[in-house]
């Protein structure tokens, strides 16, 4: 079978119609299209962060701001804290951002894919997804899982990232112009079960007799990645101050990796170089041991040093004392979560 629109979309959507993943954004196959806030939220959530960590706090997070004017209302201490955990900070701020122009231009989410685009923090998936699946206008919406399904059924070979033009303007081929945000889902649903990395179940498979890579016999071998350069590994040091139950922290700098965030002061390490600084207090220390976190653009290795002396009045004038009994609810990013946790390991030794 030729894979074209006319074959294509019709057994996608039929596959979705009974296999969709119900998901709170969403609205149910051939059902009218949910609320463009919570679209474009989910889909921001979404852009670096997998549905199952999505989900619960997708519902805490619309709880708390129902609409685009409450979070345009909010301070964006509060957005950041709320969105501590989920990672890639700079998206929360963008989406604030992007809160307040859709409030200031009377709370409309505008419908074309080129208006959308035009948004903060809007890049051209996310523009895409949410006029599909917002609006139902026919535009093609092409992340990871979806760039999978597209390189398999053609059997496209040029590798990562430079094929990604090839796939889309192949997935372009395929989008229908009705119920084109069924079609944009069914395929990122098909990619995130059916049609996975490593072990694709193409015996459940919709589009199995139209896949070139099944016809070819080895379709977990696309898409092609070209090879990955090695992520450089940082040194940095977190410094725990605690004193009558609180601990002192900071916010980081507005630009740069965790931009904004509460944080452990910490010896300056970025995505580009070890720490170097000096503690906020000249001394003594004792060493608690380290956490490993994973960044995009760098591996850290971060020291936990523990204040253990008592000189409280040369501590630098920007920072707070927090409460460690509700330490959950400074939104500290997972990375000074985990140094939190090996303070307190070390505290009962
Ligand atoms: N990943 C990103 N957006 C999604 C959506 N709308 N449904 C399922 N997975 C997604």
């Amino acid at each position: 079978m030729d894979a074209s629109r006319e074959t294509i979309a019709p057994l996608l959507l039929g596959w979705y119609d009974a296999h969709a993943r119900t998901l709170p954004w969403r609205a149910p196959p051939g059902t009218p299209p949910p609320d463009p806030y919570r679209v474009w939220l989910s889909e921001v959530m979404l852009q670096q962060t997998t549905v199952a960590a999505v989900a619960p706090r997708f519902a805490r997070f619309v709880g708390r701001w129902p609409d685009v004017a409450a979070l345009a209302a909010a301070e964006e201490a509060e957005v950041l804290a709320e969105w501590a955990g989920l990672g890639y900070y700079r998206r929360a701020r963008l989406l604030h951002a992007c809160a307040r122009e859709v409030a200031a231009r009377g709370g409309r989410f505008p419908a074309t894919e080129a208006e959308l685009r035009a948004l903060p923090g809007l890049g051209d998936y996310t523009a895409a997804a949410i006029a599909a699946i917002a609006f139902g206008q026919p535009a093609t919406v092409v992340d990871a899982n979806v760039e999978r399904v597209v390189a398999r059924l053609f059997a496209l070979r040029t590798p990562l990232p430079a094929g990604k033009a090839v796939i889309r303007a192949a997935a372009a081929r395929l989008t229908p112009a009705q119920r084109s945000g069924d079609f944009a889902q069914a395929m990122m649903d098909l990619g995130a079960t059916l049609c996975s990395p490593r072990a694709p179940a193409c015996m459940a498979c919709p589009l199995a007799a139209a896949c070139a890579a099944r016809a070819g016999g080895d379709p977990a071998s696309y898409p092609s990645k070209a090879p990955r350069t090695a992520r450089p590994e940082r040194r940095g040091r977190a410094f725990w101050i605690a004193r009558d139950g609180m601990v002192w922290l900071v916010q980081r700098p507005a630009t740069g990796m965790l931009g904004g965030m509460r944080a452990l002061p910490d010896n300056g390490w970025t995505a580009r170089a070890d720490g170097t600084a000096p503690p906020p207090l000249a001394g003594p220390w004792h060493l608690a041991g380290a956490v490993d976190h994973v960044f995009t653009h760098c591996r850290l290795t971060l020291e936990l040093a523990v204040y253990t002396g008592s000189d409280w009045a040369s501590l630098p004038a920007e920072g707070q004392w927090w409460p460690l009994v509700q330490l959950a609810k400074a939104g500290l990013p997972s990375l000074y979560v985990k140094a939190a946790a090996l303070a307190g390991r070390d505290g009962e030794k």
